[in-house]
């Protein structure tokens, strides 16, 4: 079937209050008003798993989890999220035993998956690969006159992962009451990590945020970011510690230099150990501050720092479940 150029929906097209079938592919897909809507249905899904355990709203549906690159949390909590809701899912966890170690290209892998699967989860190397394969998908089920597959970007390299970044709003939204006018302290490897991307975007959604970068010299949040922030009219500071600024963020969001990213070994050890939080250094922190991390953490909070009620992270880690239930049923056309 031929598709014209002006009949093609937008691969990332907004979310405008409703998630049927769309792809997850960018936080810009979401406006202020739809992180609401998502975040309600998010207190929902906990609630219900609280009360209930899980529920069969998606019974018949399978998620097909496609991931090229190591995950533990957002495989896990997309796959218990799936199960919860009544679906079920097929992991393609281990590429090396999968087609792709045949040389399999990944729009050929999403079309073939899209003939099988009702949502697919895609976590790849490389930045824009989550468009390539939705763009693959589209062509595929248009072919044979049928609805796209929606696919969500669990992580495409140093791009996206706004999977993530949902849950770490909800996750603010939750511990601090509201974003507007919060300080948000983004520390660590702000170049390749794809979770501060996602985050510094949806946070420029709300008013009166304002962002203090601290992250080692070469590691710099991506200059066309800090453009974009800047004509979204987010305040922005660099700082180069945490002692420095410490007193001054209520947000603390610690992540891990991106080892993966780096050309040798030599240079990840340059930097990798370049911020550790640890009691003292919480201490000198606003009393109310929280600290938050995507994890894995590689040495960037000492253990000491879990027992602390400033410490979020594993309740931020929980939160993901909650937000992926909302957005697969969301997708699948349950909210
Ligand atoms: C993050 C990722 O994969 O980008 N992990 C996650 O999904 N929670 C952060 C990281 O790997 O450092």
């Amino acid at each position: 079937m031929l598709i014209l150029e002006s009949q093609k929906r937008d691969i990332a097209g907004q979310i405008g209050g409703d998630l049927l079938g769309k792809n997850i592919i960018s936080v810009d897909q979401f406006e202020r008003s739809d992180l609401e809507q998502l975040f309600e249905v998010t207190a929902r899904m906990k609630r219900l798993k609280e009360q209930n355990g899980s529920t069969d709203i998606l019974r018949g549906k399978i998620l097909a989890n496609l991931f090229y690159e190591a995950s533990t949390r957002t495989d896990a909590s997309f796959s218990i999220a799936m199960k919860r809701l009544g679906g079920e899912v097929h992991n393609i966890v281990g590429v090396q035993f999968s087609s792709v170690s045949k040389g399999e290209t990944l729009p050929d892998t999403v079309r073939v998956l899209s003939g099988y699967a009702d949502v697919i989860v895609l976590r790849h190397p490389e930045k824009g690969a989550t468009r390539l394969a939705a763009q693959a998908i589209e062509s595929e089920r248009a072919k044979l006159g049928q609805t796209p597959v929606p696919i969500i970007n669990a992580g495409d390299g140093v791009g996206e992962h706004p999977s993530q970044a949902l849950l770490d709003v909800y996750t603010i939204q939750q511990k601090c009451n509201q974003i507007d006018g919060l300080t948000v302290a983004l520390v660590g490897d702000l170049k390749h990590g794809r979770t501060v991307h996602s985050l510094a975007r949806l946070l420029s959604m709300y008013n009166g945020v304002k962002l203090i970068f601290i992250a080692p010299p070469s590691l710099p949040m991506p200059e066309e970011l800090v453009i974009e922030l800047q004509a979204r009219g987010v305040e922005m500071q660099v700082a180069s510690t945490i002692t420095e600024v410490a007193a001054a963020a209520d947000v603390w969001y610690i992540t891990r230099v991106q080892k993966e990213r780096f050309e040798s070994i030599e240079a990840y050890k340059e930097v990798h150990d370049s911020y550790c939080v640890t009691a003292a250094t919480v201490a000198a922190m606003k009393a109310e501050a929280i600290i938050m991390h995507p994890l894995p953490r590689v040495g960037e909070i000492s253990p000491e720092v879990d027992e602390l009620p400033q410490a979020v992270y594993f309740e931020q880690a929980a939160n993901g479940m909650y937000v992926r239930m909302a957005l697969l049923a969301g997708v699948l056309g349950k909210w």
